[in-house]
């Protein structure tokens, strides 16, 4: 299969020295590439700004922002099988990116926000794989994720629970379908987890 697989946080600049962002790592969207590599998958991760090595076997695209990840992922897409979605893109970004450091004292204590692109929802490939970051049961919020995006499963995951989530080597998750179906996985390690996750993907392609 031909893999594609979104990684890590975007950054979101309102200046030259200021973002929005989140504490992703890219341990998760890594794992994935590294295991559909090692699977004999061809593979393309387009990472967000991570200080990771790129995993054997792997063809990496370093981005920053949401709009690049969109544009290095669509161009990544074409002719695909899979996409896996790992990243966590922010939702929204400063509506204006001051080319010079903005001055403390002439700063408004309030930042405009305006929505960015959803990738995972825009770019088209044959078989999309997502992951909802909960807080709490991730499972209801994963199913209407995977109905709205057209996704065959939902990696779900409550990024507040211990071992799971942003930053650690384990998850704990829940692959999720889109009628509703969920499949509840015990703590393991995300090498592990993205093993289940491309099998799991191997086999819905196998359907096609
Ligand atoms: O990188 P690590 O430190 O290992 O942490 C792993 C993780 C917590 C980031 C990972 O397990 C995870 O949960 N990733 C999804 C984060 C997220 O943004 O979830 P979401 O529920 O907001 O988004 C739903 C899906 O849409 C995700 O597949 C996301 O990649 C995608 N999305 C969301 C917004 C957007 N603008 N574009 C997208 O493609």
């Amino acid at each position: 299969m031909k893999v594609v697989v979104t990684a890590g946080p975007t950054r979101e600049f309102l200046d030259p020295v200021r973002f929005l962002s989140n504490p992703s790592t890219g341990k998760m969207g890594f794992a994935v590439a590294a295991e559909a590599a090692s699977r004999g998958h061809e593979v393309v991760l387009v990472a967000g700004p991570v200080s990771l090595s790129t995993p054997k076997g792997v063809r990496r695209v370093d981005v920053v922002s949401a709009r690049d990840m969109l544009r290095e992922t669509r161009r990544a897409a074409k002719g695909a099988d899979v996409l896996v979605a790992t990243a966590a893109v922010a939702d929204w970004r400063p509506a204006t990116c001051a080319k010079r450091k903005l001055k403390k004292a002439g700063m408004k204590p309030f930042i405009r926000l305006v929505r960015n692109p959803d990738v995972l929802k825009t770019v088209r490939c044959p078989l999309k794989v997502g992951f909802a970051a909960e807080t709490g049961d991730p499972v209801v919020e994963a199913v209407r994720k995977c109905r709205e995006k057209k996704l065959a499963f939902v990696v779900a995951n409550d990024v507040t629970a211990s071992g799971a989530g942003f930053g650690v080597d384990t998850n704990r998750a829940a692959f999720v379908f889109a009628d509703g179906r969920a499949e509840r996985l015990p703590l393991m390690s995300k090498r592990t987890l993205a093993r289940r996750i491309v099998v799991a993907a191997e086999r819905f392609m196998a359907t096609f």
